[in-house]
């Protein structure tokens, strides 16, 4: 004999089942509420976004098309009829988040839509979610990432802030946010030679400081600074440089002479004081530094003068000088560790000599004006790349955005790249000028002789 179920018992299951969803939706709720409350302002207006975005999706992707129609018989425990085919409407499943620069939505790909069909939903889920852009990319088989741009990270300048390691600058450079806020680096191991082109004001020298403030604090770099326009701008980063000089083409020549013959004892001495041909395969160090030579406005020291007169004559044989020791700089460089970097306003042949530009491993170019100017510094391929291209950023809103060839990326990037305030540099410098060593006296002593008839 068995006895009858407690009624009171079977009674309370619908109330207890109440009670656990009404407590799973306060937590729920309070999460959401505390969540909320510990964004900042700028970040709430995206959070709720990104609210809507999920609890709409169903709804908006069945609207956009992004729904795939899966017919199958019912299972055979149902009561349905034999023979029944029934439809089921199923929609990628999402994550969201919100980031400073809008909604990061990873969509699961779901049979046959994948990032084609995602990419060509974008411009009508951005009217559904009131954005004004969404970027998509494959992140890894079986996942896509939708990016509702809130803000154009491209046209909002940035102030460069002190990263928490300096010395990992040395092997990569830290260029600045991609149009998706992503960070945005560029190769400096194994790189010789860099040219920085752009139109007067479009922030070549602030790229340059942000470079400087990048390597300053590391004992493994030594700088050899040369501002060919001769102003105010580079004189409180002298204190950091190994050698300095201002638009004095003779004081130049000097310099890039003696940085030549610190080239040569390196490549001397290189294997019995490293063990290795490449500085690059054990990284530059205090007693081995990275030398940065920087020539703003480099066509100044490169142009050919015309004219007959002896003082013509004197400059115009001091640009050829000075030509052919940038060349062997960045031709033979490399592997000990000297790097050039020339900032110019247009990359043109007349300009900066072709087989010193077409040398440079690394190219990046501000707001341009001609198809011409841009090709000289990126290359043919630019012409490829509309969007890309540098023409298109001559708008004041672009100041400090740069397009140019990221590492592991494939094709032309523009980059924002941060504004560094004078006073920022300038603290640095004073801050790391006890860092400056002349780079010859490193070298075991016999290897540094001066190649006079090279000069
Ligand atoms: N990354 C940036 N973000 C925002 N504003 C910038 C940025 N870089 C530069 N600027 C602004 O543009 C001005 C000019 O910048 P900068 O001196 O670097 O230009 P430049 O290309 O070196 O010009 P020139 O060819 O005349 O030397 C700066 O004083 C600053 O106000
Ligand atoms: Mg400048």
């Amino acid at each position: 004999m068995t006895s009858p179920p407690d009624l009171t018992l079977v009674r309370l299951v619908p109330a207890v089942v109440l009670a656990v969803v009404l407590l799973i939706v306060l937590v729920r709720g309070a999460v959401l509420a505390g969540r909320y409350l510990r964004a900042g302002r700028r970040l709430r207006p995206v959070l709720r976004r990104a609210w809507r975005i999920r609890w709409t999706w169903r709804r908006i992707a069945r609207r956009v098309g992004l729904v795939q129609i899966e017919r199958s018989r019912p299972p055979w425990w149902s009561n349905h009829p034999p023979g029944t085919v029934i439809t089921r409407e199923l929609v990628p499943s999402i994550r969201t988040a919100a980031e400073p620069w809008g909604v990061r939505v990873d969509v699961s790909t779901l049979g046959r839509l994948g990032v084609d069909e995602l990419t060509a939903a974008a411009p009508h889920l951005a009217d559904a979610w009131r954005v004004p852009l969404i970027r998509v990319a494959q992140v890894r088989p079986g996942l896509v990432r939708l990016r509702a741009l809130l803000h154009d990270p491209l046209i909002q300048p940035t102030t460069w802030t002190e990263p928490a390691e300096p010395a990992a600058g040395l092997e990569v450079w830290t260029a600045g946010v991609d149009a998706d806020a992503e960070p945005v680096t560029i190769r400096s191991s194994g790189v010789s030679g860099i040219v920085v082109a752009g139109l007067a004001g479009y922030g070549k020298t602030s790229f340059l400081n942000a470079r400087f403030c990048q390597l300053a604090p590391s004992a493994a770099v030594q700088f050899v600074l040369i501002d060919g326009k001769g102003g105010p701008d580079y004189d409180d980063l002298f204190t950091r440089a190994w050698l300095h000089a201002k638009d004095d083409p003779r004081r130049v020549r000097d310099h890039l002479a003696k940085v030549r013959d610190l080239m040569v004892a390196r490549q001397r001495s290189i294997r019995a004081v490293l063990g290795v041909k490449n500085v690059w395969h054990v990284g530059p160090s205090a007693a081995w530094p990275l030398v940065l030579v920087v020539i703003d406005e480099a066509h100044t020291f490169l142009n050919e003068t015309k004219g007959n007169d002896a003082d013509s004559k004197r400059l115009d044989a001091l640009a050829r000088e000075t030509a052919r020791l940038v060349e062997e700089l960045i031709r033979k460089g490399r592997n000990v560790g000297i790097q050039v970097v020339l900032a110019t306003q247009k990359a043109t042949g007349d300009a900066i000599p072709t087989k010193i530009r077409d040398n440079c491993q690394v190219a990046v170019s501000f707001a341009q004006r001609t198809s011409e100017a841009a090709t000289a510094v990126l290359g043919s391929d630019i012409t490829n790349a509309p969007d890309e291209h540098p023409r298109r950023l001559q708008d004041p809103a672009y100041v400090g955005v740069a397009s140019m060839v990221a590492e592991g990326r494939p094709g032309f990037t523009l980059v924002r790249t941060p504004y560094v305030p004078d006073a920022v540099a300038d603290a640095i410098a004073r801050q790391t000028a006890h860092l400056v060593r002349d780079p010859l006296t490193l070298l075991p002593a016999g290897e540094v002789t001066v190649d006079v008839a090279s000069r």
